[in-house]
């Protein structure tokens, strides 16, 4: 039996928990052994709680079992999410982890550190919730050049425009709708900011690229200026409004990033994705474009993407790359 804890309750911890109960035996299948969440940590009261017994709210608890051989961190925000993840690898165990603050801005350190401890640190659902692109960067195409990643990697404003243009909703509308959904950052300035796509289109170009950029030094244009009056004047002109980021690299080796909102001609595939869906499109040398769509944010759709890290893990699957600094 792998035994783990689920770092943080909220909408993807508990997710996970539910995928690992409710598919137990296909999950031990894939794993080679029975998945078991010996432990969940969360400040709050989960006492009427199915699994009300495997609640701790100190972390020191987890790290301190050596049964404990997966941490599954989806606490959210820099700290204490990377003291834990970091203490958790320097303890011997692997981490997964949906934080992409974390990763962001940590997470060359923490692949170094679990390199260095022989354990796995996985991060795919930090990016585009249930596209499975990462793995596709890392493994499916290890052996190809990337040159270019663009894409809608943030699940809100991509809610938001798509409901201001179907239903001419306002921004402020349509975000309280995304917020219902599960789909807003706990403060949705990030995603309406463009702060959220930012930190994604960072770990997406460290995965193809190899160097982790600081997202402080990536130039941003959130959704604050789109009006229901932007959106009509781009109907006009046979194009949709999207939060497009994107990442290239050039000739000579160096890495432009930005995140911006864009007109999207009605025939690009990206002007179909459309809600909480996320698309990325990569332009990879001798293999053309490849375009990768699912659910971007919501509780079962990340969760699919934790749970498929979770089972890497158990396999020992290593940190596939340790990034260098930009
Ligand atoms: N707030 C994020 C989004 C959640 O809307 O895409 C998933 O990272």
């Amino acid at each position: 039996m792998i035994n783990i804890a689920i770092l943080g309750f909220g909408v993807i911890g508990s997710g996970v928990a539910e995928t690992l109960e409710k598919r137990r035996d296909r999950i031990a299948k894939a794993a080679g052994d029975e998945i078991n969440i010996k432990y969940i940590c969360d400040l709050r009261d989960f006492s009427s709680h199915p699994l009300k017994d495997r609640f701790v709210s100190d972390f020191g608890v987890i790290l301190g079992d050596p049964e404990v051989s997966i941490v599954a961190e989806m606490i959210g925000g820099l700290h204490p999410a990377y003291d834990f993840s970091l203490a958790a690898i320097e303890a011997g165990k692997s981490v997964v982890t949906s934080n992409k603050v974390v990763v962001a801005a940590k997470g060359d350190e923490l692949q170094k550190a679990a390199s260095e401890h022989g354990v796995s640190y996985l991060y795919e659902a930090s990016v585009g919730g249930a596209v499975p692109i990462i793995r596709a960067i890392n493994d499916s195409l290890a052996g190809c050049e990337i040159e270019e990643i663009e894409g809608i990697l943030n699940g809100t404003t991509n809610y938001i425009l798509a409901r201001m243009d179907e239903a001419g909703l306002t921004m402020e509308e349509a975000l309280k709708e995304a917020q219902s959904l599960g789909y807003a950052e706990a403060k949705p300035d990030a995603d309406i900011s463009g702060g959220d796509a930012c930190r994604k289109i960072c770990i997406l170009a460290a995965a193809a690229f190899g160097t982790l950029i600081d997202s402080d030094d990536v130039k941003i244009t959130g959704i604050e200026g789109v009006t229901r009056e932007t959106i009509s004047k781009a109907k006009g002109e046979g194009c949709t409004v999207k939060l497009i980021a994107r990442a290239a690299r050039s000739e000579d080796g160096s890495i432009s990033l930005g995140v911006s909102p864009k007109e999207i001609s009605l025939d690009d595939p990206l002007a179909s994705v459309n809600g909480v869906y996320n698309a990325v499109r990569l332009r990879v040398k001798d293999v053309g474009d490849m375009m990768f769509y699912a659910k971007g944010a919501g509780a079962l759709p990340t969760a699919s993407a934790v749970v498929a890290d979770i089972i890497d893990a158990a396999k020992k699957k290593t940190s596939p790359a340790v990034w260098t600094r930009a």
